[in-house]
């Protein structure tokens, strides 16, 4: 019996090397292992082994029934394999990183211009942050010297959501937490998208782009707040911009001011772009106020700060001339693609 266990096993070796495709191995599967399969032949002739000599071949057998139960499975499965890859091969491929034959996707101008002056402030040693645009009005306004029914308030009509959180309506909304995260003294950037609740025409939007930035260290002036904003809009517009500033009223700033540049379109000689005044409006800013650095964990003995809310929409319509904020919004590609060829 054990010889004839022994050519079984030989002979399967044999016939499974010769089977190649899934249906082969299948058949090979029922010829030994089906109903009137040679291995369950074997077993069935168990029962007229008598003695002591039955149980030696009952292993044996069972052992022959597992090998050729694993060996088809092995092979089942390699096989699959192969036929799965040959399928593949056979259908037509595509190298989803070809630039489209259609149209090319090209970035929006605020992210142009949002990753240019980034990247200006990067160099200038400030750090780039994110922030949410679902704020606390903590965040929003109370942190920011503004407290429940400040007039000032009022300058910002806000969507609130319904769990009393709101949707930010100033990049400034994010200067405590970002004070919080890294203490004194500080340098960063944080562009966002803002959203206030007005009627849209040529130069209003309900929804529009900010980047604010604040520095914090020892004997911070106004002198630095000068500085940094002059060069790095001479390095937007690729021209010395000259640059004024005037005194404007925000409360989480003292002293506060509206920072103005020289017109672009007319050098400054008057124009009915800078409305004859030779000034364009383009980013308030100040002293940062000592309740907020109090509010944002900041020693006021020892360190001050500027900040700085620069108008990122305001910033592109200018480079690029555009002359209807709303077409910035208005995901037409014709009217958006004038400005992307970069
Ligand atoms: N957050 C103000 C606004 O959107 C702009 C602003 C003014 C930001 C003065 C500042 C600042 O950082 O110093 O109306």
């Amino acid at each position: 019996m054990k010889e004839i266990i022994e050519k079984l096993r030989q002979s399967f070796i044999g016939d499974l090397a010769k089977a190649d495709s899934s249906a082969q191995v299948n058949e090979l599967r029922i010829s030994y292992l089906g109903k009137k399969g040679s291995v369950t032949d074997l077993l069935k002739q168990l029962k007229d082994i008598k003695g002591s000599e039955k149980k030696t071949v009952a292993e044996g057998i069972n052992a022959l029934k597992s090998f050729v139960e694993s060996e088809i499975a092995a092979k089942t499965a390699l096989i699959a394999k192969r036929e799965e890859d040959a399928a593949i091969e056979a259908t037509e491929r595509y190298d989803v990183t070809m630039p489209s034959a259609e149209r090319l996707g090209s970035l929006h101008p605020v992210t142009i211009i949002q990753r240019e002056v980034e990247e200006i402030f990067e160099s200038m040693g400030f750090t780039i942050e994110d922030y949410s645009e679902i704020v606390t009005d903590y965040q929003c306004f109370e942190s920011l010297n503004i407290p429940k029914h400040h007039p000032a308030r009022d300058m910002q009509d806000t969507y609130y959501i319904e769990n009393g959180q709101l949707l930010k309506t100033h990049t400034s909304a994010a200067q405590n937490a970002i004070m919080r995260k890294y203490g004194a003294p500080l340098r960063a950037v944080f562009p966002s998208r803002c959203f206030r609740n007005e009627a849209t025409d040529a130069s209003h939007e309900n929804t529009f782009f900010q980047m604010e930035g604040i520095m914090i260290d020892e004997n911070i002036s106004i002198s630095n707040l000068i500085y940094f904003m002059k060069s790095m809009l001479s390095e937007v517009f690729r021209k010395d911009i000259n640059v004024r500033l005037r005194p404007g009223f925000f409360p989480f700033v003292e002293p506060g001011f509206e920072l103005d540049i020289s017109c672009l379109i007319c050098g400054g000689d008057g124009c009915p772009t800078c409305k004859q005044s030779g000034w364009l409006e383009l980013c308030p800013c100040g002293m940062i106020h000592p309740n907020v650095l109090t509010a944002g964990g900041i020693d006021t003995e020892k360190y001050t700060g500027f900040a700085f809310g620069l108008g990122l929409t305001r910033l592109v319509m200018m480079k690029y001339g555009i002359k209807d904020i709303r077409m910035l919004n208005s995901g037409s590609l014709d009217a958006l693609s004038q400005f992307t060829s970069k």
